[in-house]
């Protein structure tokens, strides 16, 4: 059985490749021409995440053009408020809105559970993608962790230090525990959902889990994404996770202990070194080429590529970026960046 895993589900496994596998956060969107025109001809946002054929060919854009070993389901973390009921709109140019939640009291808004409608164009877009990917490469479907979640319902759209947020689970935890649990709720039922329709590995994306002290990063970043897989692997045991508390910085080390039976994404800031100093070995991990590396291109990207081959090179590692690809990257830079990853590192 084992043999035919592709290489990201070896890696989830436990396993350390030579070369490792690559994918890139946010690889389908705005960088792509083929993106841009498919994202005019849906018209919104939202009708693109909630069309299957065209999410679906969202999803495959990158993987056609470049070969990576993972897809990553074209769709948004704000589905899971939009699909709770609440509104949600994307503006161009800025930035998305949501129906705010401040109190307990407005809790009674939310659905117990999520629309079946809008999370069911969700899973069939799952199944198209899924029939048209190569068997070994692996399909990824994902939520917002409920604290970056939480951020977008409170302020009612992206803010600055989430402060808003920061206010509520500062002036009351109880009440915002509250629409954390309704979150991890909604989380287990929408990974659980994507993983019946045929995702392979879920990813967690905790986005905002930079600005929080030691005390909140525990309960509102690390203790809902451990609830969660939980939640998910009471249903699919062992399944392949990847959490990803962005920011984590001086609190790897806490959540490498909090969660050290799923693999640990790392975004831009964490130092190779120091990440395995703290953390167990043999965790898989994944990251963490900074962004703007692939931007500049040249020796700077190439002295970034080979600096995060050989800094995970002793353990389980996904080559990834330590946050996602942005819109103005050129697309050489990116086929450079797989022909390194590829070649491996050193030469
Ligand atoms: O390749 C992929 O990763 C596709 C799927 C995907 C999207 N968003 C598509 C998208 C994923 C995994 C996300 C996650 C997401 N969405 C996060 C967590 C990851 C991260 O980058 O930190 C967050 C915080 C969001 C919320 C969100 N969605 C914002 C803040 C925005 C507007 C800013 C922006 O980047 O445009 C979106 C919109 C969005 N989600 C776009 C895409 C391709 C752009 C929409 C467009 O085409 O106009």
């Amino acid at each position: 059985m084992g043999t035919s895993l592709g290489p990201v589900l070896r890696v989830l496994a436990g396993e350390r490749l030579s070369t490792p596998p690559l994918w890139m956060m946010r690889q389908a969107g705005r960088y792509l021409p083929e993106y841009r025109e498919l994202r005019a001809r849906a018209g919104s946002f939202l009708d693109l995440c909630y069309s299957p054929e065209l999410a679906a060919e969202a999803t495959l854009q990158p993987i056609r053009r470049f070969g990576f070993d993972a897809a990553i389901l074209f769709s948004d973390i704000l589905i899971i408020p939009h699909a709770l009921g609440l509104e949600v709109g994307f503006h161009e140019g800025e930035g998305p809105r949501v129906e705010t939640i401040t109190s307990p009291g407005e809790l009674g808004r939310l659905k117990d559970r999520l629309d079946p409608v809008r999370v069911g164009k969700v899973y069939e877009a799952v199944a198209v993608v899924k029939a048209g990917l190569p068997r070994e490469t692996a399909l990824i479907g994902f939520v917002g962790g409920p604290w970056t979640v939480a951020t977008y319902i409170v302020a009612g759209g992206t803010s600055r230090d989430h402060i808003e947020a920061r206010l509520w689970a500062s002036r009351d935890p109880d009440g915002f525990q509250l629409l954390i649990d309704r979150l991890v709720a909604a989380s287990v039922e929408h990974l659980s959902g994507q993983i019946a329709a045929g995702a392979e590995a879920v990813q967690i994306f905790d986005s905002w889990a930079g600005e929080l002290s030691t005390a909140e990063f525990r309960r509102w970043c690390l203790e809902p994404m451990r609830r969660i897989v939980d939640g998910v692997r009471a249903q699919y045991p062992d399944f392949p996770i990847i959490v990803f508390p962005r920011g984590a910085g001086s609190k790897l080390r806490l959540a490498g202990a909090a969660l050290s039976d799923v693999a640990l994404g790392l975004d831009t800031a964490e130092d190779p070194l120091e990440a395995n100093r703290v953390l167990p070995p043999g965790q898989a991990v994944q990251g963490n080429l900074d962004p703007l590396l692939l931007i500049a291109g040249g020796a700077a990207l190439d002295r970034g590529v080979e600096d995060v081959l050989t800094g995970f090179a002793d353990r389980p590692h996904i080559f990834n970026l330590g946050h996602g690809i942005r819109p103005e990257t050129p697309i050489a830079h990116v086929e450079r960046l797989v022909e390194r990853v590829r070649a491996g590192a050193g030469d």
